[in-house]
């Protein structure tokens, strides 16, 4: 005799579905297997339907889909230990592989109206609501699918408290968090950082916010492109859970008044040109660090001097996380992506494409053979020269990662960077761009 539960027990939904074996066999077997866990109640299946692999995945046949309603009195992290026994037993082998064919699947879809978000379980299931293999059992197990809690991603948040907590949620459940903070505006570079988070972190928090502690006089805080609804999309498309998005008064308090001191890797180059701003940068993001505890944080090798200088502030005040860098995305004719990008009148448009033109000119001298740095940077110099629309404010060719100088004879490789000012457009725009001359095979130029 079963013991009958107690009127506390939660209502469950499980999704079921197979494609491999006897599907109907497979579904039918782990419905009775499941009515025969201690603490668990079956109260209603639904009928089977055919439905194709959604995504990606080796080729393999249809699927076979229903859906169970319970009531148990397992705790949800017991109940899903439960169903993936029963995976198992059916034959799945675990850890799954993702999209590949299986004997069965079984997806803790509600878990009474608890919301749970931890690196094992999320509960309302992401996804149901997407899924009309899953969404067709549930109306006809009688569930209304308008006033089913979905899950809004990415959450947007305003507030720091807000923010911890979500994060402090994550940590708790066992998630690496990864962290791409940014001043918004987004383009696919970025999504390039959002794409590569999400790959590699359990949950991906991006940040906008336009930071005026480094922006100096003069310079185009109030005019710097903004556009959160267009961020919202991009940050959707890449699957990220968190969006910060705070305003000044969030994150610097009107007491604030501590800032990050930086040192030799702000030193020249934009340290120079922009006096105080590295100290701006360092500042937000040791605050953003603090404030979203990552585990990873990914930063675009385009801004090449702010990554050296975020690398030190990270060793140098001791946070426990890695500063991740991703390659530069560019546009087909070679310009480096860049919110600042749209400031450009045609014609400089057209003519910025000078700036990769002209590193990968030297690049291709050292290709063959060329080590002496002043020749290569006289390179550099001279295709820029061709360009009466660029301006140029430096060219460098710096030690790999931590940018110091290089000596002037033989060089083995090392980052060049270049800056330069273009004024046709709506506003004056300086441009950042620069390429290594190693790679992790042998000395070719890449970027
Ligand atoms: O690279 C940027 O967009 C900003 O400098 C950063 C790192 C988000 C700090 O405001």
């Amino acid at each position: 005799m079963r013991a009958i539960l107690p009127v506390h027990a939660t209502a469950v939904y499980v999704g079921l579905g197979s494609n491999q074996g006897d599907r109907r066999a497979n579904l039918e077997r782990a419905l009775e297997r499941l009515a025969q866990v201690p603490g668990v109640d079956v109260l209603a299946a639904s009928s089977f339907h055919e439905s194709e692999l959604v995504g990606d995945g080796p080729p393999q046949g249809a699927f076979l889909n229903g859906a169970v309603a319970l009531r148990t009195t397992l705790p949800a992290a017991a109940l899903l230990a439960v169903l993936k026994q029963l995976e198992v037993q059916a034959g799945r082998v675990l850890p799954a592989q993702p999209n590949h064919p299986r004997p069965l699947d079984l997806d803790l879809l509600f878990y009474g109206d608890r919301w749970i978000d931890t690196a094992a379980l999320v509960v309302p299931h992401p996804r149901w609501h997407e899924r009309e293999f899953v969404r067709r059992p549930l109306a006809e197990l009688g569930l209304d699918l308008e006033t089913l809690p979905r899950w809004q991603r990415p959450r947007v948040a305003r507030e720091v408290g807000e923010l911890w907590s979500v994060t402090a949620g994550w940590l708790a459940g066992g998630c690496t968090i990864g962290l791409v903070p940014t001043m918004g505006s987004l383009h696919e570079g970025h999504a390039s950082l959002l794409r590569r988070a999400r790959a590699e972190c359990d949950r991906v928090v991006a940040t906008v916010f336009v930071n005026p502690l480094q922006f100096g006089p003069g310079e185009d805080f109030a005019a710097y492109p903004r556009d959160l609804g267009g961020d919202l999309a991009v940050c959707a498309a890449a699957g990220v859970d968190l969006l910060f998005a705070p305003d000044v008064a969030q994150m610097y308090g009107d007491a604030f008044a501590s800032h990050v001191a930086v040192g030799r890797e702000a030193e020249g180059m934009e340290g120079a040109l922009r006096p105080g701003h590295f100290a701006g940068v360092a500042t937000v993001v040791a605050r953003l660090f603090a404030m979203a505890r990552p585990h990873r944080a990914y930063f675009g090798e385009k801004d090449a001097q702010q990554l050296a200088v975020i690398r030190r502030m990270t060793l140098d005040l001791g946070f426990p996380l890695e500063v991740v860098p991703c390659p530069i995305v560019r546009e087909a004719d070679g310009l480096a992506m860049s919110s600042r990008n749209v400031y450009l009148g045609d014609d400089d448009r057209r003519a910025s494409a000078v700036l990769h033109r002209a590193m990968q000119s030297a690049a291709e001298r050292f290709r063959r053979g060329l080590r002496d740095r002043d020749a290569l940077l006289a390179r550099v110099r001279a295709v820029l020269a061709t360009e009466p629309r660029a301006a140029v404010d430096y060219v460098e060719l710096r030690r790999e990662g931590d940018l110091a100088e290089l000596p002037p004879g033989d060089v083995d490789g090392g980052r060049l960077l270049v800056a330069a000012r273009f004024s046709d457009g709506a506003r004056p725009v300086r441009l950042l761009d620069n390429l290594s001359l190693v790679d992790r095979v042998g000395n070719q130029a890449h970027d």
